[in-house]
């Protein structure tokens, strides 16, 4: 029978989750910027796809933060904290839809990066829960670096 994860544990997991909290958020607001700014012959389908994106991704950054507290830890929730976790940088409203895709592929597969080794974590802990949301939040940034490809050509 198991026994639930100690305190250690738990403080390790929700360590692991603070970053992809903080790159959720600065992916949200890159994903953003795009789906606004976005100009050129690739307007439609950019600004749609965008708008799917960022519609899931908020649900998503408040299940992340919900989970960092039932782990017993306060979910890091200002700017300046996002900024000194995360690792993906500001979109630029000026650039082209090609350089834009580019931006937001590489901000996925960042979070991908992020999120692969904090799903071993929490399995390793025997924490299901976490390794579940991890998964599913894999499974959604993967295809999106496939959809985004994809529009490049
Ligand atoms: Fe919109």
């Amino acid at each position: 029978m198991a026994t639930e994860f100690n305190t250690d544990a738990k403080n390790k997991i929700a360590e692991a989750l603070k970053p992809i909290l903080a790159e959720s958020v600065q992916l949200y607001v890159l994903t953003l910027n795009v789906h606004w700014n976005v100009t050129g012959p690739m307007f439609q389908g950019v600004h749609l796809l965008t708008e799917e994106q960022y519609l899931e991704l908020a649900p998503a950054i408040d299940e992340i933060a919900e989970r960092i507290r039932t782990l017993g830890q306060k979910a890091p929730a200002s700017l300046g904290a996002f900024a000194k976790l995360g690792s993906i940088q500001d979109g630029d409203e000026n650039a082209d839809a090609q350089a834009m895709l580019k931006s937001l592929i590489a901000a996925q597969t960042q979070i991908t990066g992020r999120i692969r080794p904090a799903i071993a974590t929490a399995a390793d802990a025997g924490d299901e829960v976490t390794a579940g949301l991890l998964t599913d939040r894999l499974t959604v940034h993967e295809k999106a670096q496939w959809m985004l490809r994809a529009m490049l050509g």
